[in-house]
């Protein structure tokens, strides 16, 4: 049964729930880097992609958002900012605090259309997987979205209408940082997820369903590392020098 309370500190350790807000704002480190005019290591743009941990904007842009995840298009969530901004936190991220230390702009989510991407684009999307609908339908596990940051689908999409040729992607990523994550725990949270009792019934069926679920979920570790390698390879074969995955 000790399991039991290991499952519940994986199932929110991905999701807003589980992210510890900030203590300090951005506003507040921004006064201390304010002075910082000088571009740190060659780093003039950031390119983000990743699950809650690092979404600034895009789910709540989705709209139809669903689950716990509902919650976080309105306060308390931002409440330390004065509004909602559609991040799992009632302030800022590790990525706005990473940009505003490097002395970039914060990262303004894709779908934020008109936006200023001129020093990067955050592509993260709460509830995110590593792998695809596909690959996880083919475990049991159905999410209830359609694709994976991790498809670079929006990045390449980016990369291809703001640049004419890949030479100049090469360029533009040889002075960038590409996040690849965090990404990974939502996979293991669906998994979770599919043998919850939702209305709190423990019986014995119920917790042994549970604790199987551990096991489909440990099974998805070899998969979800290689997609997110596969994921970097692809990226650093685009031309990117520096990518961090956490
Ligand atoms: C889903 O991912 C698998 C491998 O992880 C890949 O072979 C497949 O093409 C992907 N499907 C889609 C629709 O992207
Ligand atoms: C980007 O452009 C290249 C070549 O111009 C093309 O092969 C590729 O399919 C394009 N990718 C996307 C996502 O538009
Ligand atoms: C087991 O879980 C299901 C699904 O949440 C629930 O409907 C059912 O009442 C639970 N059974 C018991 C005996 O707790």
């Amino acid at each position: 049964m000790a399991l039991v309370p290991l499952v519940t500190v994986l199932l929110f350790a991905g999701s807003c729930l589980g992210s510890a807000p900030p203590t300090t704002s951005p506003a507040a480190s921004a006064a201390s880097t304010a002075t910082r005019t000088v571009v740190v290591d060659g780093i003039t743009a950031i390119y983000n992609l990743g699950d809650s941990l690092s979404d600034t904007g895009n789910l709540a842009r989705q709209g139809a958002t669903g689950g716990l995840l509902r919650y976080t298009t309105r306060l308390p969530y931002g409440v330390t900012v004065g509004r909602a901004t559609g991040r799992c936190s009632d302030g800022y991220l590790i990525i706005d605090f990473l940009a505003r230390d490097l002395g970039l702009p914060l990262l303004n989510p894709y779908l934020d259309e008109g936006a200023d991407f001129a020093h990067g684009v955050n592509f993260a999307v709460a509830g995110a997987t590593a792998l695809n609908t596909t690959a996880l339908a083919a475990r049991g596990i159905t999410v209830p979205h359609t694709n994976s940051p991790l498809d670079l689908r929006w990045f390449k999409e980016f990369m291809n209408s703001t640049t004419s040729s890949p030479q100049e992607i090469r360029e533009k990523l040889s002075k960038s940082l590409v996040m690849l994550g965090e990404i990974g725990g939502n996979d293991y949270n669906y998994a979770f997820l599919q043998t919850w009792p939702m209305d709190g019934g423990y019986s014995l069926g119920n917790v042994t369903r549970m604790i199987e679920s551990v096991a489909t979920a440990v099974d998805l570790v070899p998969e979800v590392v290689q997609s997110i390698a596969s994921a970097a390879k692809e990226v650093l074969d685009m031309g990117a020098t520096r990518v961090v995955n956490w």
